[in-house]
């Protein structure tokens, strides 16, 4: 099956024409969908308004979307992940305990950006890659600390879209 995308428009002499870029490596299969025409009208329209060019791409994005669920429910597996807080830097101890977690958690923390958001309020992002498990109990860590005000941990997981996560 021959899937079109970053399609290309142009024209040459009195010829209009319309060439794709066909992926290579990639095998398609095509499956059919029964669904009611109201939920399929609400489903095109939201996917519309998020910028998506055909229902293909949506419902490929969907589908990795809940492996990705699948997986980190379970715990296993790598993943990369990002966790995301919010936090007033006056509260007492707040800021050595959050340097502490970071230093003894079993994930490999490749990046943290500070943000300096109001006088009291910082926002931090770490990026790491770990176990599911491990990610995740670094973030529910991070979001039961007193003075952490808002925290959230999102999952990918490099093995569904058929990659390997770099070791280095
Ligand atoms: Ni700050």
């Amino acid at each position: 099956m021959i899937e079109m995308r970053k399609g290309e428009a142009g024209r040459a002499g009195n010829l209009y024409y319309l060439s794709f870029h066909l992926p290579i490596m990639e095998k398609i299969v095509r499956f059919g969908v029964s669904i009611e025409p109201e939920l399929l009208e609400r489903f095109d329209a939201l996917i519309h308004a998020e910028g998506y060019g055909n229902r293909s791409e949506a419902i490929r994005d969907l589908i990795r979307k809940r492996l990705v669920e699948a997986e980190t429910e379970e715990g296993r597996g790598t993943v990369a992940a990002t966790i995301t807080f919010l936090y007033d830097h006056h509260s007492s101890d707040l800021v050595n305990s959050l340097i502490s977690i970071q230093h003894e958690a079993p994930v490999d923390i490749k990046a943290s950006t500070h943000v300096h958001l109001t006088h009291d309020l910082c926002m931090e992002v770490i990026s790491c890659i770990g176990e599911a498990r491990e990610a995740r109990r670094l973030g529910d860590r991070i979001k039961s600390l007193r003075g952490v005000l808002f925290a959230e941990t999102v999952y990918t997981t490099p093995e569904v879209f058929g990659k390997e996560p770099h070791k280095h």
